[in-house]
């Protein structure tokens, strides 16, 4: 009998299609196993296709079987479907996906610098030290040798809290502090936040970070303060570059200076940052005034010492070749990203 024939072959196709789904490994085998059971040229349309001689009875009869047969495949393919996600998500981890990178933090620009100043002062002994952002008047003028209606009080316009209390517009603040509370050889560096009501604009911030630095003994020249800073310029921008002091005025050194480098993106040759004279400034320093000494208790009679501060954003501004220094208070990804400052 036909029908049988074709009844025993479904039931053939129905075992192997179990074997089959059982054994798939993946969702991709699972559907191939589907196209092959329930696509069009699937060997259950082919029998149908060869049943036209068949009675009424005998069609329906087929036809009703071979119905069951693909319903009952469709609900094992999407069981098993759902077992091997459930299998994946139990185990947490497919292995056959592919990998990704997980995005990594890079240190922000000026945290580097800070880092290299750091390091290159800590290989030469000096240690480090921090003060409050906000200050009163006399650490940040009185006590620097900078009275109230100093005229040099002008060159750094201040944002006050209040009467007697700034937000600090120099790092300098931070020597008096130290003094106060260490006695004589001091040698140390001072990095930290500056805040200067200015107007904003790409060079200049109402807020920016400079490194103080201060040393204190019996003896220590204004040779002594050259040859440091020379040391670390050559340091941190290479060993040919080379320096040079301008007089320069400040109230709480005696003399004072204003160092500058030779221009590493020229090579002292002259281009637009430099504004074609070949050298960048880079800070101000010079000899610790006694009066300074004075307001610390410090004899001024037996120590001499020398101080300096420089500004970290000019350095990174000018060692990356940034010229807006906006962007490095936006904290803009895509910014630092694009800066491959490196990573931590
Ligand atoms: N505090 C000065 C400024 O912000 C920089 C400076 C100059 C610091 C001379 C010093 C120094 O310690 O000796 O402009």
């Amino acid at each position: 009998m036909i029908q049988d024939g074709l009844q025993d072959r479904l039931t053939g196709i129905k075992s192997e299609a179990v074997e089959k789904i059982k054994s798939a490994r993946n969702e991709a085998e699972v559907y191939q196993i589907k196209s092959l059971y329930l696509g069009k040229k699937s060997e259950i349309n082919g029998l149908l296709s060869g049943i036209s001689g068949l009675s009424i009875e005998e069609k329906r009869s087929i036809g009703g079987a071979a119905n069951t047969l693909k319903n009952e495949i469709e609900a094992m393919i999407g069981s098993r479907i759902s077992e091997l996600a459930g299998a994946a998500g139990a185990a947490g981890f497919d292995p056959g996906l592919p990998g990704f990178l997980p995005r990594m933090g890079r240190l922000h620009p000026l945290t580097l610098v800070r880092n290299e100043i750091k390091s290159v002062f800590a290989g030469m002994g000096f240690t480090v030290a921090e003060g409050p952002e906000v200050e009163t008047d006399y650490y940040n003028f009185e006590a620097l040798n900078t009275p109230k209606h100093h005229p040099a009080r002008d060159m750094q316009d201040t944002f006050y809290v209040a009467e007697d209390i700034v937000l600090r517009t120099h790092t300098s603040p931070v020597q008096i502090r130290v003094m106060e509370k260490q006695k004589p050889p001091i040698r140390v560096i001072m990095p930290g936040r500056v805040y200067r009501h200015e107007e904003i604009s790409a060079r200049s911030y109402c807020l920016f970070h400079q490194v103080e630095g201060l040393y204190v003994d019996e003896g220590v020249t204004f040779g002594n303060l050259k040859g440091t800073l020379d040391a670390f310029v050559k340091a941190l921008f290479g060993p040919e570059v080379r320096t040079r002091f301008r007089p320069s005025f400040f109230p709480f050194t005696e003399p004072s200076a204003e160092m500058d480098v030779q221009c590493f993106l020229c090579g002292g040759q002259g281009c637009p940052v430099c504004k074609r004279t070949g050298w960048l400034e880079i800070m101000g320093c010079g000899m610790v005034d006694p009066n300074v000494f004075r307001a610390v208790n410090i004899d001024d009679e037996k120590y001499t010492g020398y101080a300096f501060g420089m500004g970290i954003d000019r350095i990174a501004l000018l060692k990356y070749g940034i010229d807006e220094i906006r962007l490095f208070f936006e904290n803009d990804v895509r910014f630092l990203e694009q800066l491959n400052c490196g990573r931590p």
